[in-house]
């Protein structure tokens, strides 16, 4: 992650909330509010049933893939809201809008969680904006060196409350170690009721074996954000037990196009990004 620009893979994954896929764009208006010429550039791609299936195809089916991985969690947050939280945490937010896009967050308070280069671009982005949650509060972390515990409790985080954490696209960016100190937070930080939905991804071989992965690592390291945290479901699901979560779901882009519509053959390639939905049940330490 470089210090003083925003996030690279964020503004990818927001583009692909952008596009016609196989379900229409969550977040169309992205390009005006991005607004010079990346922008502009992304209203002509996504304005052109052509440019968007080129993009899509170019993509590799990135676009398809995110697309259903945003369905897969905007599904997860329904369920936590409709169980009782109304704190929603979102951890590595990039430009996630869901508390711009979600009515289902009214009664909500949303928390944005960020690097300070990320969020403050951001935070220019809808500035004129209303949001649908309750309240947003801008927490600017780097969690690679601030306490984010501290941050949370300082940006009036209630630990006494059930919490919906999120936190989508950014565990394959940490360590193990990393993401077993964040999780030793939010399980300080999360009454029973709480909910946790991630993405991760696997370290299973992608279709085109052993080159496929050196180039997906040589690409994300050129970027300044090196896949570094692959875990399997196994070891994730034994992490996140250790952290007092308790798996309730845990699938991929197949499962979610059966659900929201699409083609599972055409994201094969990221099969290996899982979501894994768990919660904090009463009466466990
Ligand atoms: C691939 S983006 C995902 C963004 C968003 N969750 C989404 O799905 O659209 C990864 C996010 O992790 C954040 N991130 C990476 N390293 C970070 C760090 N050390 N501190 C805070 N945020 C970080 C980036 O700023 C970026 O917003």
């Amino acid at each position: 992650m470089h210090d003083t620009k925003p996030s690279l893979t964020a503004l990818l994954v927001a583009a692909a909330r952008a596009i016609p896929g196989p379900l229409p764009p969550v977040d169309p208006q992205l390009g005006a509010q991005l607004g010079g010429k990346v922008g502009a550039a992304l209203d002509i791609v996504a304005s052109h049933k052509a440019t968007a299936l080129l993009a899509r195809t170019a993509g590799l089916a990135l676009v398809d893939h995110i697309q259903l991985r945003t369905a897969a969690l905007d599904a997860a947050v329904e369920q936590a809201v409709h169980a009782g939280c109304r704190q929603v945490v979102v951890l590595g937010a990039g430009y996630d809008r869901r508390a711009w896009r979600l009515a289902t967050l009214r009664e909500c308070a949303v928390w944005e969680v960020d690097h300070p280069a990320t969020q403050a671009e951001k935070r220019r982005q809808l500035q004129d904006v209303p949001a649908k949650a309750d309240r947003v509060v801008w927490a600017a972390v780097d969690f690679a060196r601030d306490d984010l515990g501290a941050q949370l409790a300082v940006h009036g985080h209630d630990p006494g409350q059930p919490t919906l954490w999120l936190w989508e696209g950014v565990t394959m960016y940490l360590p193990e170690a990393a993401q077993r100190a964040t999780l030793a937070v939010l399980h300080g930080r999360s009454a029973p009721g709480s909910w946790l939905a991630l993405s991760y991804l696997t370290p299973q071989l992608l279709p085109g074996g052993k080159l496929a992965k050196a180039v997906a690592a040589r690409v994300f390291a050129s970027i300044g954000e090196p896949l570094v945290g692959a875990l399997s479901r196994t070891q994730m699901r034994g992490l996140l037990a250790t952290s007092g979560f308790e798996v309730t779901s845990d699938s991929a882009n197949p499962d979610w196009a059966g659900h929201f519509g699409g083609n599972a053959a055409a994201t094969v390639l990221f099969r290996c990004e899982r979501v894994a939905v768990a919660r904090r049940p009463a009466g466990v330490p």
